[in-house]
């Protein structure tokens, strides 16, 4: 039996979806049980739990072989640095308590790094966690996804402009397709390896502007990029509805990506291959 987190978000649903095309027994756990029902129907046992909840979410993982898990953002805390750690912290001590022996953990590129890049200092945070319960841990380091662009969806759709939080948008730049990470994360629950391990995923090498054209293509009307000045990042995020302090911290994030520190340094490095194409016209369906 496979747990999986995060069952009705992009990657914990392709990864449980992957699962039982395969055959596999899956565990889906949701937080709102009448999310559940779909993945009844699907053919998966049904948990419930909260990531916040230890004594829930460790019920949800005992017995199993393996388990996938995230750390979701959670845009309305009042203190994001408090509250991502305290969740990842919660996961890890359902992860020991539960003693379910494999965990496959969803985290970034750049969580090697112990700060200086935003939300991904608590995947960090995840990892090491996880890593201390003495379960074997498959850390997936995915670089953006491609489905990133649904954040953007009201000024896409709306006035038809593609923002940019960087200098240039013609900074080539791979991005992966969730379905594909759902795959690996299928793959490497059934197949786990001998020790934990570090992987590195990333996707077909675009730009951001390239993402505008494809989102163009697909919509059959202009999409104007726009490069969002530095000093302008945070009052845009926040413009856009963004809360201010999950906005500081995503500046964190664009900027440790302009100064080139978000690198791949795991064990082994895996490469998805559906192309954006393909995605944004899912997205756009
Ligand atoms: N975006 C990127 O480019 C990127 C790059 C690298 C890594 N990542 C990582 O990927 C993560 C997002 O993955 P994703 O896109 O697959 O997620 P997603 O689609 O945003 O879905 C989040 C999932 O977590 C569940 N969830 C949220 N809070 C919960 C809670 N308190 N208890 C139980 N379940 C909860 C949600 O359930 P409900 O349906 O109940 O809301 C949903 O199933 C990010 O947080 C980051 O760590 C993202």
């Amino acid at each position: 039996m496979y747990a999986i987190l995060g069952v009705t978000g992009h990657v914990g649903g392709a990864a449980a979806r992957e699962l039982l095309r395969r055959g596999e027994p899956v565990r889906a756990v949701v937080r709102d049980p009448a999310k559940g029902a779909e993945w009844a129907d699907a053919g998966a046992e049904v948990a419930v739990a909260d990531l916040n909840d230890r004594a829930s979410l460790a019920e949800a993982l005992r017995g199993c072989a393996g388990a996938f898990v995230l750390l979701p953002t959670d845009a309305a805390a009042a203190d994001p640095d408090a509250a991502h750690r305290a969740t990842a912290d919660t996961i890890a001590e359902a992860v020991r308590e539960s003693g379910v022996p494999h965990v496959v953990a969803l985290s970034s590129v750049g969580a090697d790094l112990p700060e200086g890049t935003g939300p991904i200092r608590w995947l960090h945070h995840l990892e090491n966690a996880l890593r201390a319960t003495g379960a074997r841990v498959t850390a997936v380091r995915s670089g953006h996804f491609q489905e990133k662009v649904e954040l953007l969806l009201d000024a896409i759709l709306g006035p038809g402009i593609y923002p940019v939080f960087a200098e240039s948008a013609d900074v080539p730049t791979p991005m992966i397709a969730t379905r594909d990470i759902g795959e690996v994360v299928a793959d490497l629950l059934v197949t786990p390896a001998a020790a934990s391990e570090v992987v590195d995923l990333d996707g077909p090498v675009t730009t951001e502007r390239q993402v505008a054209e494809e989102l163009s293509a697909v919509l059959g009307r202009p999409i104007q990029v726009v490069t969002v000045p530095k000093p302008g990042w945070a009052a845009a995020m926040v413009d856009g509805g963004l809360p201010p302090q999950l906005a500081a911290e995503l500046v964190g994030l664009y900027e440790a990506e302009e100064r080139g520190i978000l690198q791949l340094r795991g064990d082994r490095h895996l490469t998805g291959t559906t192309d954006l194409a393909k995605t944004l016209q899912h997205v756009l369906s």
